[in-house]
């Protein structure tokens, strides 16, 4: 319990710095749940920066709707930060796993959650393709990826069909699980991504795609 509290801070702690060394100008996460953890943190480094930087962030349940905003209020109210709230799901639809697949996903990494769950957390009737939508219009300099377990690797790949010619910061949340394991696989064969920081929980890493 006290590692997981200490893992806990850790984390809130080097994404904060992250945030404050790269002083970006965008940044997209997936995954908001009630908007009081990363996304909080997220903002409250943005809030330190001396321009308004953008920051969209993602959550595919609308019954967390009302908490997020509640959550997020004085974000919302405060013109140094331009905080995009999006009710809708990150990757266009058609490429969700079936529960089959996500029962496949869960036995490869010997898992014991269940896949009907996760299959049922992001069938949610909101629209899709939001990472789509942002990174069709805008190169963002952070993207934190946290949504639901199985769409880790998926969301990973999808921002990489957009963000290939750009260098970004990837932040990825719970890598030792199905989440992002295999997405740190990827990170970990490929000389554009440089792992800056990395323990079993995180990974944050520096895409440059000139090296
Ligand atoms: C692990 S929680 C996020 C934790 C959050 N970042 C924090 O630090 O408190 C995952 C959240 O992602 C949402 N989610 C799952 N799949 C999603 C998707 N494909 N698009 C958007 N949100 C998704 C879930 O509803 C859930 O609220």
């Amino acid at each position: 319990m006290v590692s997981q509290i200490t893992k806990k801070i850790e984390f809130g702690q080097v994404l904060e710095d992250i945030i404050l060394e790269v002083n970006p100008k965008i940044v997209v996460e997936t995954g908001t749940l009630r908007g009081k953890g990363s996304t909080r943190i997220i903002a409250n480094a943005l809030l330190q920066l001396d321009h308004v930087a953008t920051f969209f962030t993602i959550e595919v349940n609308p019954s967390r709707w009302d908490e997020i905003k509640e959550n997020t209020n004085r974000y919302l109210q405060n013109d140094k930060i331009d905080l995009k709230l999006i009710c809708g799901l990150s990757v266009p639809r058609i490429m969700l796993p079936t529960l089959e697949e996500i029962e496949q996903m869960l036995l490869e990494k010997s898992c014991k959650f269940d896949a009907k769950r996760f299959y049922n957390d992001v069938n949610q009737d909101v629209p899709d393709d939001w990472l789509g939508v942002i990174l069709r219009m805008y190169v963002p300099d952070v993207i934190f990826l946290d949504s639901a377990g199985h769409m880790g690797f998926i969301e990973f790949n999808y921002v990489m069909q957009y963000m290939s010619k750009h260098p970004f910061i990837l932040i990825l949340d719970d890598v030792s699980t199905i989440k992002h394991w295999k997405t740190v696989e990827v990170l970990k064969e490929d000389s554009c991504f440089e792992i800056i920081n990395f323990t079993s929980r995180f990974c944050i890493a520096k895409y440059n795609p000139e090296i």
